[in-house]
């Protein structure tokens, strides 16, 4: 492409006439790969909470809403187009008060009870083991099990794992007569969630005890292999690391990080729809906190487990903001913006950053709960802008993560500071260059130019998400306000990559 076209595409970036536009500099050390970003990387985290399953996933097979064996068809289609790599079920919260027994056999039978964590209404354990693991294989994901450890004795997680993992034996008898004669694959377990609080309100050294011991009794059958994953400490609790792998990190092989983007207080989070330009800033400054909160985490992990044997997991992420007026509170039911798809972004390139320690990460929630995938009204759907970014980053699942260097200008806004450019860049599992980018800045365009050492490159194609304003969404009336474009802002001129992102966007390109 020649200067004068690359002008004139960036002319057509800026936002207003007159405007200058800021430039960003990086440098891509293609030569060098770096470890593999985990697809599980992508996971998502689906809790029995408000409209999170009853009615997002299961519909019952008598639903009108079309579904297979009770499955809601829109939503199982959504997620095998985003190749979901794993979900995280049954909570959350949910988890430590769950009687997996309550969960199987005739659903008729099942005994109903009250969902005292998530607005109290009564759960009819009707999506249960077997419900959850057969939609994990109709989806093609890993089932990820969050075991009871805060009000359950060990036997009862043992069990569960027995009675889903075993080929033989009287559970396995009992699975069978349920309907499930094959053993399910379960790779990972976990240890209880959030042990510092819903989990059992525990101290740091009495969970790591308690997660010892638990672990003790989970059993697969010889040749299978369960990763055990602990509960592991939320946000900045680097005490909650430090004891938990210091005193019993030989005892399991992953644990979570639970860090959630809020913008004000808990008990005043803000609109997920209506916000002003400061209040959009001070979320994606906050959601950049994650970076410096892995770090820390990792260099903890690294003096106990210098060989990265155990897997960070940051099993619950994304925005939390004040529930949508109109619905039950308990039920944490929030609307998607272009602002989450930002820090969904921003988020992957963290994780980017950082693969050789975080190898899972499951967003909050899947469906209808916190940042979600996916909206549902009775049979309509909605693909959030969450939604398009996962699907625009697809082609990072089990890639190599690649060395760079960014040299980007600021964006400022009242009390928030931050570069306004984001990136990672990938060697896919295609051989293809994968570059993500995003600029937070939703006043500028800005011109990058990348270096791409170690690489030749003829061609470049993308796409980018971005909309008109930052508060931006998709609703039941209007599916598609934001949604992916073909990129046409990016090219390559002398082996090296020139691209004009414009404001407010995420930006994904493919080199080859
Ligand atoms: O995702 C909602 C809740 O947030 C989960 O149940 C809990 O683990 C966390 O505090």
């Amino acid at each position: 492409m020649s200067t004068r076209i690359f002008l004139a595409i960036l002319a057509s970036a800026l936002p207003a006439l007159g405007q200058q536009p800021l430039s960003a500099d990086l440098t891509i050390r293609a030569g060098q790969p770096g470890p593999q970003v985990n697809r599980q990387i992508f996971g998502q985290f689906a809790e029995h909470l408000g409209a999170g399953i009853y009615g997002g996933i299961w519909v019952g097979e008598d639903s009108k809403i079309p579904n297979t064996r009770g499955y809601r068809n829109d939503v199982l289609q959504a997620l095998r187009d985003l190749k979901v790599p794993v979900i995280r079920w049954p909570g959350g919260c949910f988890a430590d008060e769950y009687n997996w027994r309550e969960g199987v056999g005739p659903r008729a039978k099942r005994p109903v009870k009250i969902n005292t964590h998530w607005g109290g209404v009564t759960e009819p354990n009707s999506f249960g083991t077997h419900e959850f693991l057969n939609f994990a294989e109709l989806v093609g994901a890993e089932p990820y099990i969050s075991g009871n450890v805060g009000s359950a004795p060990p036997r009862e997680l043992a069990e569960w794992v027995e009675y889903v993992t075993s080929p033989a034996g009287s559970l396995a008898n009992e699975r069978a007569a349920n309907g499930r004669k094959d053993p399910w694959k379960l790779p990972y377990i976990g240890l209880g969630n959030e042990l510092w609080g819903c989990g059992g309100n525990m101290r740091a050294e009495y969970a790591a005890d308690v997660t010892r011991r638990y672990s003790t009794f989970i059993k697969v059958p010889a040749g299978v292999k369960i990763l055990k994953s602990a509960s592991g400490p939320s946000d900045e609790d680097y005490n909650w690391m430090e004891v938990m792998m210091r005193d019993a990190g030989r005892h399991f092989d992953a644990i979570g990080l639970h860090y959630y983007t809020i913008t004000g207080t808990w008990a005043k989070k803000g609109s997920a729809t209506v916000f002003d330009e400061a209040e959009y800033a001070k979320t994606l400054q906050a959601t950049l906190r994650m970076d410096g909160i892995i770090t820390r985490h990792a260099a903890i992990m690294d003096k106990y487990d210098p060989q990265k044997r155990v897997w960070l997991a940051v099993d619950e992420w994304g925005t939390w903001f004040d529930t949508e007026p109109g619905t039950n509170p308990g039920f944490l039911y929030q609307q998607s913006t272009l602002r989450d798809a930002l820090v969904a972004a921003l988020n992957i390139n963290i994780f980017t950053k950082h693969a050789d320690r975080i190898k899972m990460a499951n967003i909050a929630q899947m469906i209808n709960v916190l940042q979600a995938m996916i909206l549902t009204k009775d049979d309509k759907m909605i693909l959030t802008p969450t939604y398009h970014v996962f699907e625009m980053f697809k082609s990072y699942q089990d890639a190599t993560a690649l060395p760079l260097d960014i040299k980007s200008p600021w964006y400022n806004q009242d009390a928030s500071t931050m570069p306004a450019v984001s990136a990672s860049a990938v060697r896919g599992k295609d051989g293809r260059l994968h570059i993500g980018l995003v600029n937070v800045d939703p006043n500028h365009a800005v011109a990058i130019k990348a270096d791409l050492l170690g690489a030749t490159v003829a061609s470049v194609t993308g796409r980018v998400l971005t909309a008109p304003a930052i508060n931006s969404h998709n609703t039941f009336e209007q599916l598609t306000v934001v949604k992916p474009a073909a990129f046409t802002g990016a090219s390559i001129e002398s082996g090296a990559l020139k691209a004009v992102l414009p404001p407010k966007s995420v930006v994904v390109l493919d080199l080859q």
